[in-house]
């Protein structure tokens, strides 16, 4: 006789054989200046698109609507992808059902914290450093810090995107040191926290040793992450520049990719041809791949596919020439040269006109040190202007005693936002790579195509694992 509890151990051993095998979605870690799968200990490149429909002008957060998750998984799994790039999410909505499509589909994720209107403001970064902004981007951390399919998070994008606004670097070291001590006061596994650089030839080089040099550890990014646009058409390792980027990072600490790429310049579609480049032994002793730019076509015409509706999108020639390189380029063998020996960067000098940060960082807002204790609590989402909230700091008079709930009375007394105070979001007005390029949206066309469901893990295995992961 096999007694009850018996057969429910049974049903747990089969759901842990079959979870502890789901390596697809096991939490990626960094070792040395490469990432790694966690369960399989086989290293992990990045094959990504940077992912944000409907562009900087409909903003609208791809994550929360399971309809459009349903509509472009199955079309990320066709391309052979294994990571997106979100821009911008709402963490007032719920992300689950989302996140759990990716999770099944082996898709990390990786995210950048900030909104428009809640980010670091090139026209003076010190008020928009406050504690209104950390209690949106810790909120951000909260909603998406318990999926193991989070890759990493980015700290800020692009928010250096002139030769002359490098003031700004010393506000964005401080939010990476803010949000490293955010995920591990409150427990979270330990996401990598990184910073997404434009590719600015005066500064490329200063930017990527501020990001990670100093004693304090907290303060050096986990990764780093390049927007290059460097390789055109049918251009060589040589001819891009790429092999010159070897050079400038051979002895970084951290793993670097390419958070973008994808140049336009072409007469007709991208070959992508890079792709054959970035993942092979040339590159990889030093990049663990990259993101093209983008999924959805939008106004700068950078897109893999056309939205047609909320159901159903048209694959673009560029989606063909990626799909057919990625299927034609293997990973490099073994470690791809990985390396565990390089010592974090020194810190670049100040120099005026060129690198005016200075490497004294800015104190986190005291206020903001309640989130340490309880959590970020409500989330405000994509509206909550926190770029002026610096006056909320000053008249507070805090001590600690601020709780989350403040913070949206808060935003309702911030001054509007300009748009001419460019922000760290990685699709704002003003910045020197496509990304940040406005891009508008079109109306979807209504379609016939309804949901098709896209989960292949049998319902019974599903539920295992969900009792099995709720368990442990
Ligand atoms: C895990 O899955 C792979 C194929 O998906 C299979 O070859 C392997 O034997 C499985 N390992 C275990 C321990 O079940
Ligand atoms: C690697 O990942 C596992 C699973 O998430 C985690 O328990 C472990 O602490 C990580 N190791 C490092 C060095 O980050
Ligand atoms: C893992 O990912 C691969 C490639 O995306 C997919 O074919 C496979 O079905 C996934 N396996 C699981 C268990 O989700
Ligand atoms: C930086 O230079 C740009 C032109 O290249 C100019 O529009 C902008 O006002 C300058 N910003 C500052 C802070 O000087
Ligand atoms: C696939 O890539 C290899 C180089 O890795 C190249 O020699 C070969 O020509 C490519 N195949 C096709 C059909 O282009
Ligand atoms: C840089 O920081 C030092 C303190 O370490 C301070 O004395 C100096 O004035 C700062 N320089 C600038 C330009 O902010
Ligand atoms: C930055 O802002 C804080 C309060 O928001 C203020 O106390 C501090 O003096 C400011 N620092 C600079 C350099 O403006
Ligand atoms: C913005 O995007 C949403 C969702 O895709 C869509 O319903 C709406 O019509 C779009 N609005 C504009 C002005 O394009």
């Amino acid at each position: 006789m096999v007694s009850f509890a018996s057969f429910v151990g049974l049903l747990f051993l089969v759901g842990f054989a079959r979870c502890a095998n789901d390596t697809n979605s096991s939490a990626i870690n960094i070792t040395g200046n490469a990432f790694f799968n966690s369960a399989t200990g086989e290293r992990f490149y990045i094959r990504g698109v940077d992912y944000q429909p409907g562009g900087s002008s409909n903003l609208t957060d791809p994550l929360a609507s399971p309809t459009i998750c349903r509509r472009d998984i199955p079309v990320f799994q066709e391309l052979g992808i294994n990571t997106i790039r979100v821009y911008t999410v709402d963490n007032s909505l719920d992300h689950q059902e989302c996140m759990e499509m990716l999770q099944h589909a082996g898709i990390y994720l990786i995210l950048d914290v900030n909104t428009p209107d809640s980010s670091i403001s090139r026209s003076n970064p010190n008020c928009s450093y406050n504690t209104d902004y950390l209690q949106s981007i810790f909120a951000t951390v909260d909603a998406f810090a318990n999926y193991d399919n989070v890759l990493g998070f980015f700290a800020g994008n692009e928010v250096i995107n002139q030769v002359n606004n490098t003031y700004t670097a010393p506000y964005v070291k401080s939010v990476v040191r803010d949000m490293k001590r955010y995920i591990r006061t409150r427990g979270y596994r330990r996401i990598p926290v990184g910073y997404s650089a434009a590719d600015i030839s005066s500064n490329r080089q200063l930017v990527a040793e501020y990001f990670n040099c100093g004693d304090d550890a907290d303060a050096r990014i986990d990764m780093f992450g390049v927007n290059d646009y460097s390789w055109c058409g049918r251009s060589s390792f040589q001819v891009s520049g790429y092999s010159t980027k070897m050079q400038i990072y051979q002895d970084y600490s951290v793993p670097i990719f390419l958070s973008e790429f994808g140049c336009n310049e072409v007469p007709s579609s991208r070959p992508f041809t890079e792709i054959g480049s970035i993942y092979s032994s040339r590159m990889s002793s030093v990049f663990s791949g990259g993101l093209v730019y983008e999924y959805s076509n939008e106004d700068n015409r950078y897109g893999l596919v056309q939205i047609e509706s909320e159901t159903e999108v048209t694959r673009l020639p560029d989606f063909y020439n990626l799909k057919y390189e990625y299927g034609n380029t293997s990973n490099p063998s073994g470690g791809g040269g990985y390396s565990t020996s390089n010592d974090h960067s020194s810190c670049p000098d100040y120099d005026a006109g060129t690198w005016e940060a200075n490497n004294t960082i800015p104190e986190m807002p005291s206020a903001a040190s309640a989130y340490f204790r309880s959590g970020a609590g409500a989330a405000q989402g994509t509206g909550f202007l926190t770029q002026d909230s610096c006056y909320n700091d000053a008249s507070d008079n805090d001590d600690d005693s601020s709780s989350s709930s403040s913070s949206s009375s808060s935003s309702s007394s911030s001054s509007s936002s300009t748009s001419s105070a460019a922000s760290s979001s990685g699709i704002s007005s003003s910045s020197a790579t496509p990304s940040s390029s406005s891009s508008s949206s079109r109306e979807s066309s209504s379609s016939s195509r309804g949901s098709a469901a896209v989960l292949e893990t049998p319902l019974f295995f599903q539920i295992i694992c969900e009792m099995f992961n709720m368990m442990f």
